[in-house]
């Protein structure tokens, strides 16, 4: 059974030491994680046993916070949509700042930003004094929790669970991207897309539009992909081919001629493993000296399924 109250500031407390917490919003139950850190942030994909790494909406209980999270151009589309629909439901994708982690949105450069109204949440997020990332609080492939029983029956293993006795919307919040000075809606929800086009234009995702991708992110055979070949290693890591990067899940064992390495956890631990993941992908791309990245598997079992499916599309076009 997970440890459940009212104790707002305890469960603060959980979240600014890196641990998780379910929490009430409007829409649904929340699993939130300090969206700044990458171990719980990896937690997170762990915990709801996530078959890929879905990015997450970012949730903040003050305006001046989106200044940390998008870029440093941000559209006057999301300043008229705050205006109008925070705090409450409305979710906007809009490109990211460095400082969001990569496992947040899962190596996009775009972060989706939502200030969510109900009170629990938005005294959590402030006394946390961070952002928090969380997707809805059930286990993959379930349903959406809008009752503490609902999240208490398809979780263990996180901090605290925050109770609320009030009725939620029981639909997730609508999802719209904000990108080249353009409003497109990427998911339905609790705003109807004629309420939001009363505040700016705003059109549905056109099939034909590249913008189509963002709609379901995770579902794409290739989704994040460097710019540079990347291959799954298949054989030793003495005979890799001039300029090779070499990404490997536990600290190296044998000589290699790779021309430089990268470690994403000592030990093949899967939550240090996902959390460094796609910053590990990064460092090879922007790597001049490197033509071409090798990377190790890990086992398919819990978090590693995920693991291996980034790892998978990541390398889809060259493998
Ligand atoms: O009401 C809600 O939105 C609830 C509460 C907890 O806030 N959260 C929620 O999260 O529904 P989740 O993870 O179940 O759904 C997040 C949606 C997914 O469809 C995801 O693909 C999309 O947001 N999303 C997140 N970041 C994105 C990005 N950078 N680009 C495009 N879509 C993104
Ligand atoms: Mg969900």
């Amino acid at each position: 059974m997970i440890e459940t109250g009212t104790d707002i500031e305890f469960a603060a407390k959980c979240i600014a030491n890196g641990d998780l917490v379910a929490f009430p919003t409007e829409t649904v139950y929340g699993l939130g994680a300090n969206a700044f850190n990458p171990f719980a942030v990896a937690r997170v994909f762990e915990v709801k046993e996530r078959p890929t790494f879905d990015p997450l909406i970012v949730h903040i209980s003050e305006l001046k916070q989106i200044t940390d999270l998008y870029d440093n151009t941000i559209s006057d589309l999301v300043y008229s949509l705050a205006q109008a629909f925070w705090p409450g439901p409305l979710t906007i994708v809009h490109p990211k700042s460095e400082r969001v982690p990569d496992l947040v949105t899962a190596g996009l450069n775009t972060v989706a930003v939502r200030m969510p109204s109900h009170p629990i949440a938005l005294e959590l997020i402030r006394l946390a004094g961070t952002p928090i990332a969380a997707p809805s609080a059930n286990r993959f492939g379930q349903l959406s929790p809008t009752r503490p029983e609902h999240v208490q029956k398809q979780l263990t293993d996180i901090a605290y669970l925050l109770e609320n006795d009030s009725e939620m919307f029981g639909i997730e919040s609508t999802v719209v991207s904000i990108q080249g000075g353009k409003c497109i809606l990427l998911r339905p929800g609790a705003i109807s897309l004629s309420d939001i086009q009363k505040v700016v234009p705003c059109s549905v995702t056109d099939k034909k539009n590249a913008q189509d991708k963002l709609h379901a992110p995770g579902l794409l055979k290739s989704h994040y992909s460097p710019n540079k070949p990347l291959h799954i290693l298949r054989d030793g890591v003495q005979n890799l081919p001039t300029g090779s990067g070499l990404i490997l899940h536990e600290s190296l064992k044998e000589i290699t001629n790779a021309k430089r390495h990268i470690s994403t956890s000592e030990s093949l631990n899967m939550v240090e493993i996902a959390a460094n993941l796609f910053s590990s992908l990064h460092i090879m791309e922007d790597d001049a000296a490197i033509n071409q990245i090798y990377i190790a598997s890990v086992e398919e079992i819990g978090l590693g399924v995920a693991i291996m499916d980034r790892i998978r599309k990541a390398s889809y076009r060259y493998n």
